[in-house]
């Protein structure tokens, strides 16, 4: 009975100087590990005449329950303390000066298709994409360009496998390919943004790969006037609503009649400058009506069905739009250059 009141005591005085987690199971060990002195005092129970066996049993009990008390308590405490300190060395000095991260942004060129891209999502096209290793057949053949027109010449374009596959030189054959896909779909209504391959040599308005936009819209009684009103709508968003537009005369070999594109010159508003090259007009792409060939090479009968094409060099759009003089300035990686394009936006 006297061990069970100095044991008592000894809680009482150890628990007092507890500074940590560690020290506290420290503890619990020297109480109740297999050689504690509370175990050891459970172990003398059977060794207590029967008379005070139930007494001490109880006393043995009540210190057990007084050890694992403080225990928690303590244990509560010690948790609590070592949470709140953990907070207060990560604390955030919100008023300190922060580091400067520079942000990205999407080169302009990738910006002035999105533009495109949302002016027709927004009229029910479809933006789609086709392969840039093409065959021959799509690039050339169905839309209308037989074998030997000059435009095949392997001056201008890059050969990969004898005459039959190459790297496409236009995104017209996105046409054919989404003629064939859509047919009984109709209306076949679609842009592709997509590069393109020349052997040219590179300058401030050639380069080897470069980007065009094509369009089409195939249904029944569509007329070149539908073409224009189209045009207008692109013309207006892009370079302002003052912008005009007019057609003149063309050729190309997948459209009848064919026509270049311009808009009224947005720098000096008809009056003549160097962008416009003193005409008052700015050519923006090449356009016409499907070439009833075209159609029926895509299974789609001429009588019944009529269609507009158009298609846009993606980087003459973007300088146009942003004011730069070389396109090379779009493939390039000099930064001070590319940040510049986020201020021309402003
Ligand atoms: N593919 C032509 C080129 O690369 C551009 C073009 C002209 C596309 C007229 C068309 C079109 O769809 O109708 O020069």
């Amino acid at each position: 009975m006297d061990r069970i009141e100095e044991i008592k005591k000894m809680i009482d005085e150890k628990v007092k100087n507890i500074t940590s987690l560690e020290e506290l199971n420290n503890l619990k060990t020297q109480f109740l590990g297999k050689k504690g002195v509370i175990t050891e005092l459970s172990g003398k129970i059977k060794e207590v005449s029967n008379e005070l066996k139930k007494d001490f049993g109880m006393k043995v009990n009540t210190v057990k329950k007084l050890f694992n008390d403080k225990y928690e308590e303590e244990r509560k405490r010690l948790e609590e303390e070592k949470i709140n300190k953990k907070l207060e060395e990560e604390k955030i000095d919100v008023t300190l000066p922060s580091t400067k991260i520079p942000v990205g942004a999407p080169n302009i060129l990738e910006k002035l298709i999105e533009e495109v891209e949302e002016v027709f999502m927004s009229m029910g096209y479809d933006v789609v994409d086709g392969p840039e290793i093409e065959e021959d057949k799509f690039n050339f053949e169905l839309l209308n360009i037989p074998k030997g027109h000059p435009a095949r010449d392997a001056q201008d374009t890059f050969y990969i496998e004898d005459e039959r596959i190459l790297l496409r030189s236009q995104t017209s054959p996105v046409q054919v390919r989404t003629m064939l896909k859509y047919k009984g779909e109709e209306p076949v209504r679609m842009i592709c943004p997509g590069k393109t391959y020349r052997r040219d040599d590179d300058d401030a308005t050639h380069s080897h790969q470069f980007m065009q936009i094509e369009g089409l819209l195939v249904d029944k009684n569509i007329t070149l006037s539908d073409l224009k009103g189209t045009f207008d709508v692109l013309a207006k968003r892009l370079f302002g609503e003052d912008t005009k537009t007019r057609f003149r005369p063309s050729y190309y070999q997948f459209t009848e009649p064919s026509v270049e594109t311009d808009i009224s010159c947005f720098a000096c508003h008809g009056k003549g400058c160097s962008i416009c090259k003193n005409t008052g007009w700015i050519t923006v792409s090449g356009a016409g009506m499907v070439h009833p060939n075209v159609l029926k090479n895509c299974g789609y009968d001429p009588e019944e069905w009529t269609g507009f094409a158009f298609g846009f060099g993606a980087e003459r759009l973007a300088m146009l739009r942003y004011g730069i003089n070389d396109l090379r300035t779009f493939y390039q990686t000099d930064l001070r250059e590319l940040t510049n394009f986020d201020r021309r936006e402003d």
